[in-house]
């Protein structure tokens, strides 16, 4: 990192799992171990029951409103400005749909499995940002139409947004070092980048809590939790060229 001139980030659940909001599939506490994803999380789930699905992800939407950034995006914001200033690039690429980078002052952010804050109509397109408090029914409907509203987030059969997906293969096939941090590597084509990285000749790190399938293949596989880990990351860069 000390060297780099492009470094691409890519995070999951595990980077906000200290701010409070559940993982996916810890197998206690993750959402994946406590509720169906293709009664909540699929096209047809919201087909059968909007009131139910939208009803989910709102009360998502505020759980993470009521959450902070922990030193693990506080790091990455410094991190992404440090190689900024330096005129190196900084990609930071999340399947979170938190908006917790983006609150602790990252960006840009390429949000690949969208925000819960950007709700869409079924009916006309249209999408609105959605920052205050709950819906007050489910479905939620359209200002402009009276269509039912959807969360702006990937589901489970859907497409990743074409923008995002294709910048973060860009940035992936373009950097010298990729970090993967706090996700299980189980969802692609999410999952499938740091291959695309390590093929193009980046070195790569996974900074984890766990062994995932890509913890063999890695150049280093930084063990812990992506709070205590990333800070500590930055401090041993502190004599680099770089001015951290
Ligand atoms: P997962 O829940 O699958 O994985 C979270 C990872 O973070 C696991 O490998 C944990 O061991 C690790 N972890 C937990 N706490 C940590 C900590 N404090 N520090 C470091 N690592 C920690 O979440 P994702 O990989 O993000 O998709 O899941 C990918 C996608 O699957 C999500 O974006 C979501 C889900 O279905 C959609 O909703 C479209």
């Amino acid at each position: 990192m000390r060297d780099a001139h492009h470094v691409t980030v890519m995070t999951g659940a595990g980077v906000s799992a200290e701010s409070g909001i559940p993982t996916f599939r810890d197998a206690m506490e993750g959402l994946w171990a406590r509720f169906d994803p293709m009664q909540l999380a699929t096209p047809e789930a919201f087909a059968a029951n909007p009131e139910l699905v939208t009803r989910w992800y709102d009360h998502r939407r505020m759980m993470c409103a009521a959450c902070d950034p922990n030193p693990a995006h506080e790091t990455l914001t410094h991190m992404q400005r440090v190689f900024t200033s330096s005129g190196c690039r900084f990609t930071l690429i999340t399947q979170n749909v938190d908006r917790l980078h983006q609150r602790a002052g990252s960006d840009p952010v390429i949000e690949l499995h969208g925000s819960l804050f950007m709700w869409r109509c079924t009916g006309c397109g249209r999408s609105t940002e959605q920052t205050g408090v709950a819906f007050e029914t489910y479905p939620p409907t359209c200002e402009a139409c009276g269509g039912c509203l959807r969360p702006g987030v990937v589901w489970f059969h859907e497409m990743l947004p074409e923008e995002a997906i294709g910048a973060a293969q860009q940035a992936a096939g373009a950097c010298d070092v990729f970090l993967s941090i706090g996700t299980s590597s189980m969802v692609y084509p999410a999952a499938g980048l740091v291959g695309a990285a390590h093929t193009r000749g980046a070195r790569t790190a996974e900074i984890n809590r766990d062994e995932t399938p890509i913890s063999g293949s890695v150049d280093w596989h930084l063990r812990g939790a992506a709070g205590r880990i990333l800070p500590a990351l930055a401090e041993s860069l502190s004599d680099s060229p770089k001015d951290f």
